[in-house]
């Protein structure tokens, strides 16, 4: 039977729509430059596992899967649907011409295996080896302003749009923990804190905003460009200002139980173990009894044996010397070993999410 149409179903139509127009654009952007890379420098790729068409008909699955609990979440009430269309179109005009511009330095590094090449005047020292790396082969690694500039483009067409319906997947068990406990609070002046680990340019800070206006938003990240970035990324939100520190998350600057919620996207595949291990006893330290940690971050090898030749490929043809051993990792026993209880997991796309709980005392 045809949907009658309502305002509802033509958002929910105009969602689709955008996030099909993203879904084009990435998978053009990465055949175009695939094709001008062939032309201007024809070899071997180094992909040993290409995709099948029934592979690539699972992930459509699962990106119709995600958008649909994005659009489900909203609908409830979890953030508003204009945050669904929230786009930094300014940044898209500004910055995509310089990532097109900074593709042959990329595949010329990667060619290389040039793993570890930094602009000049760029300042490495007192920085965790592990993290002294070209990620994704990006030029700069997280040292430069430009890298920080291209990283959400780059991000973008990576996962074909799909990034903040990714991230966004914390919200909804964080928004449910921090609901419950507000009530509890309201009688204090102080606001709820909330601080994400990694918080890279500041895009989960920014949709943490859109769905709990009201907690106090803290954010570390190890690289001053992106914090950079993620100050001006976030100079418009309302609400209470956010406050930005550089740190390693493995020694996190606040005292303990500080928080009553924290969260980190996307980092832990980009730790080597010991690190992730340290992370997450430094969330446990920080995060208030009775508080809440979510995580969000790639699909393990456990939860999707069918997409293990793509996850083989990942490190393969990007610069992630973490991802294999990650893909592996038990995050449960270590969230465990750090202290956590009450924990589960979610997988959406190719994203997995932990929600883990500190015991109240
Ligand atoms: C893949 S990005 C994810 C950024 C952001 N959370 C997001 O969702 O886009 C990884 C981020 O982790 C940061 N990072 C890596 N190791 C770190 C560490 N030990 N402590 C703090 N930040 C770290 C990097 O600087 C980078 O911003």
């Amino acid at each position: 039977m045809p949907e009658t149409l309502t305002p509802d179903t033509l958002t929910k139509f105009a969602y689709q729509t955008f996030q099909q127009g993203k879904q084009v654009f990435g998978f053009a952007h990465k055949t175009l430059s695939t094709r001008i890379l062939n032309t201007v420098s024809p070899k071997e790729r180094n992909e040993p596992n290409p995709l099948t068409p029934e592979m690539i008909k699972r992930l459509q699955t699962r990106i119709d899967a995600l958008l649909e609990a994005d659009w489900q979440d909203a609908e409830n009430g979890v953030y508003p649907k204009s945050a669904l269309f929230e786009n930094r179109w300014d940044d898209f005009f500004r910055y995509y011409p310089e990532m097109c511009l900074d593709i042959p330095g990329i595949w010329e590094r990667a060619n290389g295996q040039r793993h570890q090449e930094f602009s000049t005047g760029i300042e490495t020292e007192g920085y965790p080896a592990y993290y002294v790396q070209n990620f994704h082969h990006q030029t700069d690694g997280y040292f430069s302003d430009a890298s920080a500039n291209l990283y959400d483009l780059q991000v973008e067409v990576l996962f074909n749009g799909t990034a903040d319906p990714m991230r966004r997947r914390i919200l909804a068990p964080l928004k449910r923990h921090l609901s419950a406990t507000m009530p509890a609070v309201s009688t204090s002046p102080q606001p709820l804190k909330v601080l994400d680990i990694a918080c890279g340019t500041g895009n989960s800070l920014k949709l943490i905003n859109q769905s709990i206006p009201k907690v106090a938003l803290y954010g570390v990240d190890l690289s001053p460009a992106y914090l950079r970035k993620a100050h001006e990324n976030l100079a418009g939100v309302k609400g209470i200002p956010a406050q930005l520190v550089q740190a390693n998350g493995e020694s996190l600057p606040f005292v303990d139980e500080f928080f009553e919620a924290t969260t980190s996207t996307f980092l832990f595949h980009e730790l080597p173990a010991e690190a992730r291990q340290n992370v997450i006893n430094e969330a446990f330290r920080v995060t208030k009894p009775g508080g809440i940690f979510v995580m969000c971050d790639s699909v393990q090898a456990i939860d999707t044996p069918e997409f293990k030749p793509m996850m083989e490929n990942f490190p393969a043809i990007f610069h992630e010397p973490y991802y294999r051993h990650y893909i592996t990792d038990d995050l449960i026993a270590r969230l465990e070993t750090a202290g956590f209880t009450n924990i589960t997991t979610a997988n959406y796309f190719m994203s997995k999410y932990w929600v883990a709980f500190k015991p109240a005392n």
